[in-house]
């Protein structure tokens, strides 16, 4: 590995490691497909990827064996680790919770008073458990958690859950959130002492901001009746202001706007009351603001 080579740790086998490599592609990055290997290198970018366990990465960043990771917040708290949280992704959106058997019913934290709870991430349960005054003991346990409960090992897990069919399969339902977290981007806290490093952060980080500007947005482009024209400007809730182009028949106009993602449906029938037709919604790659 070059020394001004910016050297990322992404999950190696995981709820995150799709994402984490799609999230780079989108960032302009060639990026080979990983299979088993240690790491890989972007073709276009001074950038090594290298795939770790997730529960590893806050720590190698921290002590430099990375320069930056992409990892779940929990991961990062859980661990303590000293590092920098520089951005928050979007993805891998999911909630530490306290899950019990089915059947059990508990309607107050309080009631956890004196149950044994299996956890992997024992520290941010005892901060749960002590801000709400509870007295819980707390079996910590590396791996599937879920299983503890049908052991004996627990009456209760408090583990991740994101789409809750890992819970389901194992009869337990989620009872108390603990913490919500989503993946992130960490960097050591020293990386500004190499320039270079750095200034490749700063790059990535700025291609990461356009790929997050353009998910949450789409590209509309209709045509309007030209008296309509301030009616539809009003209901279409652009970004910026919309772009209108004369079209060769002079009684209607094409509306060009970008748009919030989740507002298009909420728009579209007052959209065609008003007369707009030949709607598009296209998807943007990149939006550099
Ligand atoms: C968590 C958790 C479950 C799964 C829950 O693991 O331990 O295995 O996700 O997801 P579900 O609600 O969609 O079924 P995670 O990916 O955080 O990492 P880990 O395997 O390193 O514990
Ligand atoms: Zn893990």
């Amino acid at each position: 590995m070059l020394n001004g080579t910016l050297k990322l740790a992404v999950q190696k086998k995981g709820r995150l490691t799709d994402k984490s490599l799609q999230l780079l592609r989108n960032c302009g990055l060639d990026i080979d497909n990983y299979s088993d290997r240690l790491f890989v290198n972007a073709r276009n970018f001074s950038l090594d990827v290298l795939f770790l366990r997730d529960d590893d990465i806050p720590e190698y960043v921290q002590d430099n064996v990375a320069d930056i990771g992409i990892v779940g917040e929990n991961v990062v708290v859980e661990k303590k680790a000293d590092v920098r949280i520089e951005k928050k992704l979007g993805f891998g959106r999911c909630s530490l919770m306290i899950a019990l058997r089915d059947g059990a019913e508990l309607s107050t934290p309080q009631q956890l008073n004196g149950i044994k709870i299996a956890t992997s991430y024992p520290v941010i349960l005892k901060h749960y458990l002590e801000s709400h005054n509870v007295d819980s003991k707390i079996i910590t346990i590396s791996g599937s958690v879920e299983i503890a409960p049908s052991l004996g090992v627990a009456d209760a897990i408090c583990d991740i859950v994101s789409t809750g069919q890992t819970l389901r399969l194992h009869k337990l339902k989620p009872a108390f959130s603990v913490f919500d977290s989503e993946a992130v981007l960490i960097a050591n806290n020293n990386i500004k002492q190499y320039p270079a490093k750095f200034e490749l952060l700063q790059r990535l980080l700025r291609r990461i901001d356009s790929v997050l500007n353009a998910r949450d947005s789409r590209y509309l482009m209709m045509n309007i009746p030209a008296e309509a024209e301030n009616e539809i400007t009003g209901i279409v809730p652009a970004l910026k202001s919309p772009t209108i182009v004369p079209l060769a028949d002079k009684n209607a106009l094409a509306l060009h706007a970008v748009i919030p993602n989740d507002t298009f449906w909420e728009i579209i029938d007052d959209l065609k009351a008003a007369g707009a037709t030949d709607i598009l919604l296209l998807s943007i790659e990149n939006m550099i603001l």
